[in-house]
């Protein structure tokens, strides 16, 4: 069952540290976020779990005619995303609401966006959370979403230290949240009553010095949860975890190195 009252624990935190994360991590994925993405002046955009806003001053910066708005359970972000919006001179109603009970009348847009948002949630809830989406939607309206498979994730050489991490990382997701939220995206959207849904699987595959930029975004997710990966039963304690981030941070130095995994940027009409 649903409980609208409980949102999830969210496993990343509201630190000022992992606020800035987020903004970077968007940077790191601004071609994916744009690209194949077409939004018409005047389009009436919704991002649901929105952060800090960090994808809307993406959107808002390349389709200027988009009306922007962003909703997160949690105020520190929202207060953060009013902040950087404001500073990029992006205008946008951004309110403070939990994605599986959303505070809009039926059609009231035109795209719904969610990143790195339905593997916070349990399967019922992401589920739900994508029937408010769709209801919130007018006829004809479509949504993207954005997640990734923790599972696809590949290192090379093989390194026990970095397994060992990575092995954590995954326990932590399986335990907050979804680890395979991108696969299990495509029987989401159909099961929230979506149509046209385009899976949007892409296999991202980098070699030698590479590796250490490609890496970055999930070495500093890690980091940000680390004394939390670590109080899990049976996972590392933290030093070897964090030996395990070093050695995935160094990577790259070896001219050897490689690194691939696989997003899904889904897509589907309401
Ligand atoms: C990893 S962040 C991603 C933020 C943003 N989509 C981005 O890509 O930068 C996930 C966000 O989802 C929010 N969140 C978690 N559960 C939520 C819920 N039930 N309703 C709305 N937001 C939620 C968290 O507060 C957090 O800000």
């Amino acid at each position: 069952m649903v409980n609208p009252e409980v949102p999830p624990r969210y496993v990343h935190g509201y630190e000022p540290g992992e606020q800035e994360r987020l903004i970077a991590q968007a940077e790191y994925w601004r071609d994916l976020i744009l690209d194949g993405t077409k939004l018409a002046d005047g389009t009436r955009l919704l991002d649901v779990g929105c952060g800090v806003g960090a994808v809307l001053g993406i959107l808002g910066a390349e389709f200027h005619g988009v009306r922007l708005t962003g909703v997160d359970v949690e105020t520190k972000q929202v207060a953060a995303a009013r902040e950087h919006l404001g500073r990029r001179g992006l205008p946008a109603d951004l309110r403070v609401a939990d994605g599986r009970r959303l505070p809009f009348p039926d059609d009231s847009f035109d795209h719904v966006w969610m990143m790195w948002f339905l593997e916070h949630l349990t399967p019922e809830d992401a589920v739900a959370a994508l029937r408010e989406a769709r209801r919130v939607l007018a006829p004809g309206g479509t949504i993207t979403a954005i997640e990734g498979d923790y599972g696809t994730v590949r290192f090379a050489p093989a390194n026990p230290s970095i397994e060992a991490l990575w092995s954590a990382v995954r326990q932590a997701m399986r335990t907050f949240g979804q680890e395979d939220a991108g696969t299990r995206l495509r029987g989401w959207l159909d099961e929230a009553g979506f149509t046209d849904v385009e899976p949007g699987e892409r296999l991202f595959s980098f070699h030698g010095a590479e590796v250490t930029r490609n890496a970055h975004w999930m070495t500093e997710g890690a980091q940000a949860t680390i004394t939390d990966i670590a109080s899990l039963p049976d996972t590392p304690d933290e030093a070897t975890l964090q030996r395990g981030l070093d050695e995935l941070r160094a990577l790259g130095d070896s001219p050897e190195a490689g690194l691939s995994y696989v997003v899904h940027k889904a897509t589907a009409v309401a």
